[in-house]
């Protein structure tokens, strides 16, 4: 181990949150990078429901090796899951954790919507991104990390101008400052709820209620993949949560992940 040990641990988690969840939290001030941190605890055999927590980061990882910008005022987190549930639906995690955080932001009365698979967005602006990374060993997944980053009262002028004008925070969309350790309680609950959701094997559920919070479903989209752009109407996800996208020459094409881009963005 190495931050992990060295770093001072000076956040205040005397609170206690009322979650059933989370068995250990290791909150710092500062990190590389929450989900390294969390990988490291992992691999070290830290128990699900282990939560490392920063203030700030200082090299954010995002999707697609971007950087996620982490200056103090946001939350960082990662999560550390042990699924038991066959490995084909691990593919529902990022489903999982994007409902989670909608509905943590849509409790602050904010319209949070999300951007297949697993952006949070409000009134089109990006609120929260998550960054699932994981082991597989043969046909067993044994842990996953789930790092959210969120706009809390992230002051947005700290952020590049390029993500600065697709970004937005709860502090914006609310009109003041949201009580830190309030919010991280709300998210752990609908964390909490939506995870147990997936452990029973609701999964139908899972996509049903991540339906109803879609801003990409019916839209004209373009999704880059690894090998290349698929361009058309998101029509559907499947209960594995690919999309589904009808091209304009009417073929059916299956996105396993990539990045989405509506055409209002283009
Ligand atoms: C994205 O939208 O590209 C995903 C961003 C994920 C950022 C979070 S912040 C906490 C955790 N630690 C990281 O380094 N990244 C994730």
């Amino acid at each position: 181990m190495n931050e992990s040990v060295f770093v001072k641990k000076t956040m205040d988690f005397s609170k206690k949150f009322c979650c059933r969840f989370i068995k250990k939290i290791y909150a710092f001030d500062e990190l590389a990078s929450t989900n390294l941190t969390a990988k490291e605890l992992a691999l070290h055999g830290s128990e699900e429901g282990t939560i490392v927590i920063a203030q700030t980061q200082r090299q954010g990882r995002g999707r697609f090796d971007r950087t996620w910008q982490s200056p103090k005022g946001g939350v960082y987190l990662s999560i550390i899951l042990r699924p038991r549930t066959p490995i084909e639906k691990t593919s529902l995690l990022p489903f999982v954790a994007a409902l989670a955080v909608t509905k943590a932001v849509l409790s602050y009365g904010i319209p949070a919507r999300i951007k297949w698979p697993n952006d949070v967005l409000v009134h089109g602006k990006k609120i929260a991104g998550i960054l699932l990374e994981s082991e597989t060993s043969g046909i067993t997944v044994p842990y996953v990390v789930v790092g959210i980053g969120i706009n809390l009262n992230t002051p947005l002028s700290k952020l590049d101008v390029d993500i600065r004008k697709r970004s937005t925070s709860l502090r914006k969309e609310h009109g003041a400052s949201i009580k830190y350790y309030e919010f991280l309680d709300t998210l752990f609950q609908h964390f909490d709820r939506c995870y147990q959701l997936f452990s029973a094997g609701n999964f139908e559920q899972i996509i049903d209620e991540w339906k109803q919070h879609s801003d990409t479903l019916g839209k004209t989209i373009r999704v880059q993949t690894t090998k290349d752009m698929v361009q058309g109407t998101a029509i559907a996800i499947d209960q594995s949560g690919f999309l589904l996208i009808k091209t304009k020459e009417g073929n059916l094409i299956r996105v396993v992940s990539g990045d989405c881009i509506d055409f209002d963005d283009l």
